[in-house]
């Protein structure tokens, strides 16, 4: 499968921070993996326009379950398609704290997401008093049971491992630990969507730098990353490109 080199830029980014995503497609106009960035929604329809026609893709970081109504400041996965996005990460760590985003809403908007045509990239993660109480695999075993849309498949789903601890933080677990957690990941797919599972991708997201990219890649069952911090400077993703 071709690997996924994916970036969440969080809440940063204006018009003038288009120009690294012009600087990234030049400096990997034919990349060996497919690439993918999801700026904030305002800068959506934008990216995607200066993405046309390039290997890069262009993805949302959040939508609502419901197709459309009385939500106000949401957006709903077939806005996100119609802005050009082909993507979105649903369930980050970061929505499931500041917004209380639980498994039974994460499974809904992934439902929607696929059903707008969207690839849904669902994220799960242990904090690190569940890391540390040795609850890892249990953790994110109901988070990946609980948050996976019914008829998921490789084509219409992703699964990204961001451990919360390793979020922003410059630490990451061990190359055992993550090579533990996504073998796990695999093992536990196999069961709910049969030999779809082999074809998902599952990335590792939490201080990916171009630093430690190629380790955390050369891992089996690593099949890309999840990139926060270093996916806004297009030199540090072009660098990780590189590495996948
Ligand atoms: O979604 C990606 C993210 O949470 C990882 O962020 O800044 O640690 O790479 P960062």
């Amino acid at each position: 499968m071709k690997k996924l080199a994916a970036g969440n830029w969080k809440m940063n980014g204006t018009g003038a921070d288009l120009a690294e995503v012009r600087a990234l497609i030049a400096a990997r106009p034919e990349p060996d993996c497919d690439m993918l960035l999801c700026p904030p929604a305002t800068l959506i329809a934008r990216m995607a326009e200066v993405a046309r026609g390039s290997a890069l893709r262009v993805g949302g970081q959040d939508c609502h379950a419901a197709a459309s109504g009385a939500h106000t400041g949401d957006i709903s996965a077939a806005m996100l398609r119609d802005a050009g996005a082909s993507h979105v990460i649903l369930g980050h760590s970061e929505r499931r704290a500041d917004h209380g985003e639980t498994d039974d809403q994460v499974r809904a908007k992934a439902q929607a997401a696929i059903g707008a045509g969207l690839v849904a990239v669902v994220c799960i993660g242990e904090t690190e008093a569940e890391r540390d109480a040795g609850r890892t695999l249990a953790v994110i075993g109901g988070q990946l049971d609980g948050s996976l849309p019914a008829g998921a498949s490789a084509a219409t789903l992703i699964v990204a491992y961001e451990p919360v601890w390793a979020i922003g933080t410059g630490r990451t677990p061990t190359l055992a630990e993550i090579a533990e957690v996504h073998a796990f990941l695999r093992s536990r797919l196999r069961g709910l969507i049969g030999a779809e599972a082999e074809g998902l991708r599952l990335l590792y997201g939490g201080s990916v730098k171009p630093s430690n990219a190629a380790g955390i890649f050369a891992l089996p069952d690593v099949d890309g990353a999840l990139v926060g911090g270093a996916s806004l400077k297009a030199a540090d993703f072009a660098a990780i490109v590189a590495a996948l």
